[in-house]
């Protein structure tokens, strides 16, 4: 533990079946108008979009709504909501959905007042917030991004192909009170679940590996990922089991709320690969993180053997015995794959509809990490893509999973 930090998130959870309810608290803390944030339409058909409603109305609250916030929010669409926001003088903004729903409302919240452009302000220069924001509250529908208890948002811009992420300085952005009931994830499609998933391990494998040092983060990180490990097996096979479900929820809000990323560098370069296969295809998040992860972490892998070698043994369980250090990191490697075509996710990008021709202009909009092991050039960057692109097809059809 060799960096210094300080930590602050001042998110405030309510988790379980009845964590609903604890919306009429949280209500009361804030003015009359509300605007409603939503997706596509599935919390109408599940239900949670009257109980929200109903709950909001019993407070007396004036409500507006953004509704169709699309996977992968786009910068049309932070226009459109902040114009919305802005002519209901919101005093709350409620985000009801997954993590597009959650980062798109983070974003809105700091554009309203801004006076610039917020796509130049925020996503190009990384500024923080000088107006004022709007407090934003979460009832999390799909888990994965860690949206919930975290300042990043994420927005694509589609007339520039750039999808890109900003996780603001500022606690002031993170979700004032986020509502996480297992039991609304409960209706979405298997696609989604695994896809959500991966996203939670591979954001505890970007931050697990970086440095050398002994650090209690690292340890918190294979807690976390044997967690996961186990859930998602019992979750793969019985989506409707609520233990594994819960255990997946809870642990998708630590892997990401800066917990595990404290007194260490962490790498974040899947996460910058499958943005930018995301910015041309539009393909869902985690599963652009599987499809370079395998590619990515195999030429990684000799300039960070130790802990390559140690999460082969402390998440894998790969017994080091009588074999070379290389050979027990490879077996490691070879069981979160093994893992990974277990819970049928993607493992190649042309199955999300990159192609060659694209691969030039996607390395283009890449940008090159530099905590991990190996800061990429551009030609390291673009054999990734490659050999993504290469791979066999999983075996599992994805089509089966109703996507
Ligand atoms: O739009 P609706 O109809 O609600 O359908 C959504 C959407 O199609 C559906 N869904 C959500 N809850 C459901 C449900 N369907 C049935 N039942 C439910 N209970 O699921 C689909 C995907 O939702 P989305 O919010 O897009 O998924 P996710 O939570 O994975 O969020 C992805 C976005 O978050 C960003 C990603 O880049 C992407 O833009 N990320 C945000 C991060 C952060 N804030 O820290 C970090 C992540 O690494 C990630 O980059
Ligand atoms: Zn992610």
């Amino acid at each position: 533990m060799l960096g210094n930090f300080s930590y602050c998130n001042p998110t405030k959870l309510y988790f379980g079946e009845d964590s609903l309810n604890y919306l009429n608290e949280e209500l009361q803390k804030y003015g009359k108008n509300v605007v409603l944030v939503y997706g596509g339409g599935s919390i109408k058909k599940n239900g949670i979009y009257d109980e929200v409603i109903e709950i909001l109305k019993k407070n007396g609250k004036n409500v507006a709504e953004i509704a169709g916030v699309m996977p992968n929010p786009t910068l049309a669409k932070l226009y459109e909501g902040v114009e919305i926001a802005k002519s209901h003088q919101a005093d709350l903004l409620l985000a009801v959905g997954g993590g597009s729903v959650c980062d798109y409302s983070k974003a809105v919240s700091v554009s309203v007042n801004c006076k610039e452009d917020p796509w130049e302000k925020y996503f190009i220069r990384f500024e923080e917030p000088d107006c004022e924001v709007i407090p934003v509250g979460c009832v999390l529908t799909m888990v994965g991004t860690g949206s919930e208890m975290n300042a990043g948002s994420v927005i694509t811009n589609q007339d520039t192909k750039q999808k890109i992420g900003h996780v603001f300085a500022d606690e002031k952005i993170m979700p004032r009170f986020s509502i996480l009931n297992p039991g609304y994830t409960m209706t979405l499609p298997k696609y989604q679940m695994v896809s959500g998933i991966y996203d939670i391990f591979n954001h505890i494998c970007e931050q697990y590996f970086s440095g050398e040092d002994d650090n209690t983060s690292d340890y918190m990180s294979e807690g976390l990922m044997r967690s996961l490990l186990k859930s998602s097996r019992v979750a793969v096979k019985n989506p409707q089991d609520y233990e594994a479900r819960s255990n997946i929820m809870w642990t998708a809000t630590w892997a990401l709320n800066t917990l595990v990323a404290m007194g260490k560098s962490a790498d974040w370069m899947v996460h910058m690969l499958g943005q930018a296969v995301g910015g041309y295809t539009n393909a869902t998040h985690g599963m652009t993180l599987a499809a370079v992860s395998l590619p990515y972490y195999r030429y990684i892998m000799p300039y960070g053997l130790e802990k390559f070698k140690r999460f082969a043994v402390n998440v894998w369980n790969v017994s080091p015995e009588g074999k070379t250090d290389e050979q027990v990191a490879r077996e490691g490697l070879k069981a979160m794959e093994n893992w990974m075509n277990e819970l049928g996710l993607v493992m190649n990008i042309s199955e999300l509809g990159a192609n060659e021709e694209m691969l030039e202009s996607i390395a283009d909009v890449t940008f090159p990490m530099s905590g991990g092991y190996k800061e990429l050039n551009r030609d390291e960057i673009l054999r990734i893509f490659k050999e993504s692109l290469q791979r066999k097809f999983t075996k599992k059809s994805h089509q089966e999973m109703s996507v």
